[in-house]
């Protein structure tokens, strides 16, 4: 996740406008920002690693103050660490043309290699930097910066927000959008865009989204849309009343659904840029993940808390079954205090949102002291977490605000899945065959995933919470690896609308918690077809015996035929259906809380990071 903004004026200086921008958008992410002004003789472009305050003492000489044009980047980063040469915006070295850009080139790399033929010089890691160079060929070629842009996103492949300054005899300032949001709007004098409307409101609060495909020019004053073959498009203009707290929950009424509804996206960002489809296997950024390395590993030992714990556990049965090497999965409080006895070359796998968790970093530095190789997968590239590891898969989630954790959950579980491929290809555990299978699978799912975030679904979640609104307490069960969806969906609803509910291993019931089975108690059971879908419709036969009221949430026919309410969910691979299972169950937690009156982005009694013990 990033944050774009952009400004064009008849008078007015735009790069306050651009850095107040930025402020805003900083919660999208803060590892290093930039921007990039028209002056009469080409564009100046001034970035730095680090908050925006270090930009803003660069900025402190006033050389770019009276600049009537501009675009301006907070970085969240993705391809290549925070630094100087990798904070955007980047150019094509022309000195006439810079951009910023929020997503994935995919194809990024086949089309460095084309360029490099080209006799391109590179200065940075970025994948955006590639499309700076495509947009600037064709600008220097037509010096129509639209045209430009559109003839360059004709050869990419991915999802972009991207905006771009240019000038030459005028400043010509261009948008687009596929994926990540961008938001435009107009005064009398000037023209705004941004990635949330939270950057517009303090200019206007008459704005237009743009939706996948459009292009925007921005005039000084006003704005125009076209497709991306360049034929012109109407959007409804929409009048923001909301207050800037409001506001950064772009238009959703809480934070917790905004991220419930960003996760096909997140997912593709932490997904689609690792996948080696040919080979079937998956690159990872930053070391560590080498077969060297992965072959040598003799157990794996999960430490976390709460949802990234219930990732963990999915984890588990992913490395067992698709790499064939043991794990052991252990609440970061109970492993730091017991004293565990690790084989050599145990890998210390820690899952966190935040990076600051303390029962995960003191598991950590625990395993490290017992001769354990600690590494993350974590959101947060700055987090103490991500600093202590010896290797990171970093989740691209995003800022995640919500108390309750969602997007997050999502991501993990994509990354543990790419983790898993990764070794048992390393492992020879699995063939080219079978990780292009999952590989293709994963990348046809952000389809599905939106299908969930749907008004539909959304709308069966909440009819079901209403029906079960008056009840004392739930249990969620599952088998394999929809037990730990079972657990995080009764996380979910207990964190955010107080309401007690138990997330069992569905073949544990008869063992005694089935005594707690009443007439009309609300069970929630997640299945999936699969090697235990058999098993757990015996155990949707056996609540119903009864009284029990069984929701059934997954794609397995035969047990939302035996429920008495259902949730159907697309089908896909069994060990993606997690990803997708868990959805109803967030929407459902949601609903709960909303009938409830709980606050639902800072439930009672909750911190977003467990920074202490
Ligand atoms: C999840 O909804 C909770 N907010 C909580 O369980 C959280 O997952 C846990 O505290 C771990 O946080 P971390 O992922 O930042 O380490």
């Amino acid at each position: 996740m990033c944050g774009i903004v952009g400004a064009v004026s008849r008078s007015q200086a735009v790069l306050r406008p651009l850095v107040e921008g930025l402020r805003v958008l900083e919660y999208r992410g803060y590892d290093s920002c930039g921007v990039a002004v028209a002056e009469a003789d080409g564009v100046a472009v001034r970035r730095k690693v680090g908050r925006l305050a270090e930009l803003e003492a660069v900025l402190q000489d006033g050389a770019l103050d009276g600049a009537l044009g501009g675009i301006g980047h907070t970085r969240w980063a993705t391809h290549g660490k925070p630094s100087d040469e990798n904070a955007h915006p980047h150019s094509d070295g022309s000195g006439h043309l810079a951009l910023v850009h929020n997503g994935i080139i995919e194809n990024y790399l086949e089309l460095r290699r084309d360029l490099l033929d080209a006799g391109v010089t590179f200065t940075s890691e970025t994948d955006t930097e590639v499309l700076g160079h495509l947009v600037g060929r064709e600008f220097e070629r037509t010096g129509d910066l639209a045209a430009a842009l559109r003839a360059a996103l004709a050869r990419v492949q991915g999802y972009y927000a991207v905006a771009v300054v240019a000038v030459r005899d005028e400043v010509q300032i261009v948008c687009a959008r596929q994926g990540p949001p961008l938001v435009v709007g107009a005064t009398a004098e000037a023209s705004f865009l941004a990635s949330d409307v939270l950057a517009l409101i303090p200019h206007t609060r008459e704005v237009t989204y743009l939706e996948d495909g459009d292009v925007a020019i921005l005039r000084p004053g006003g704005f125009e849309l076209s497709d991306l073959a360049g034929n012109p498009v109407e959007r409804p203009v929409r009048t923001i009343d909301w207050d800037a707290e409001e506001a950064s929950k772009g238009g959703y009424a809480h934070h917790m659904l905004k991220e419930i509804h960003e996760q096909p996206d997140v997912l593709a960002q932490t997904a689609f840029d690792r996948l080696l489809q040919v080979e079937g296997d998956v690159a990872f950024e930053g070391g560590g993940w080498e077969n060297e390395a992965l072959q040598r590993v003799q157990r794996v030992q999960v430490v976390a808390c709460g949802t990234a714990l219930h990732a963990g556990m999915i984890a588990a049965y992913m490395i067992e079954g698709l790499a064939g090497v043991p794990v052991d999965v252990d609440f970061a409080s109970e492993f730091r205090y017991r004293d565990p006895q690790l084989v050599p070359d145990t890998m210390v796998l820690a899952i966190s949102q935040s990076g600051e968790t303390a029962d995960t970093l003191a598991a950590m530095r625990l395993a490290r002291s017992l001769g354990a190789r600690p590494v993350s997968i974590c959101n947060v590239i700055g987090s103490t977490v991500v600093r202590e590891s010896d290797a990171v898969i970093l989740t691209h989630a995003g800022p995640e605000i919500g108390v309750a954790s969602t997007k997050a959950f999502v991501t993990q579980v994509v990354a543990a899945l790419l983790l898993a491929v990764r070794m048992g290809r390393a492992r020879g555990r699995l063939s080219v065959e079978q990780g292009r299978e999952l590989l293709d699978e994963l990348r046809r799912l952000r389809p599905r995933v939106e299908s969930l975030v749907s008004d539909e679904v959304d709308a069966r979640c909440a009819e079901i919470a209403a029906q079960t609104q008056d009840a004392k307490g739930f249990f969620f069960l599952g088998r394999g690896i929809n037990f730990p969806v079972a657990l995080e969906g009764a996380l979910k609803l207990k964190e955010i609308s107080y309401v007690h509910a138990e997330g069992y291993a569905a073949g544990e019931m008869k063992h005694g918690p089935i005594a707690l089975i009443e007439p009309g108690m609300p069970v929630v059971v997640v299945n999936s077809p699969g090697r235990v879908a058999s098993k757990v419709r015996s155990n949707i036969e056996q609540v119903k015996a009864r009284g029990g009221r069984v929701i059934c949430v997954g794609s397995d026919p035969e047990s939302l035929a035996l429920a008495d309410e259902g949730v159907p969910v697309p089908a896909t691979n069994e060990w993606l259906s997690p990803l997708l299972n868990v959805i109803p169950l967030q929407l459902f937690a949601y609903h709960h809380a909303l009938l409830r009156g709980c606050d639902i982005d800072k439930p009672r009694n909750l911190a977003k990071s467990v920074t202490v013990e």
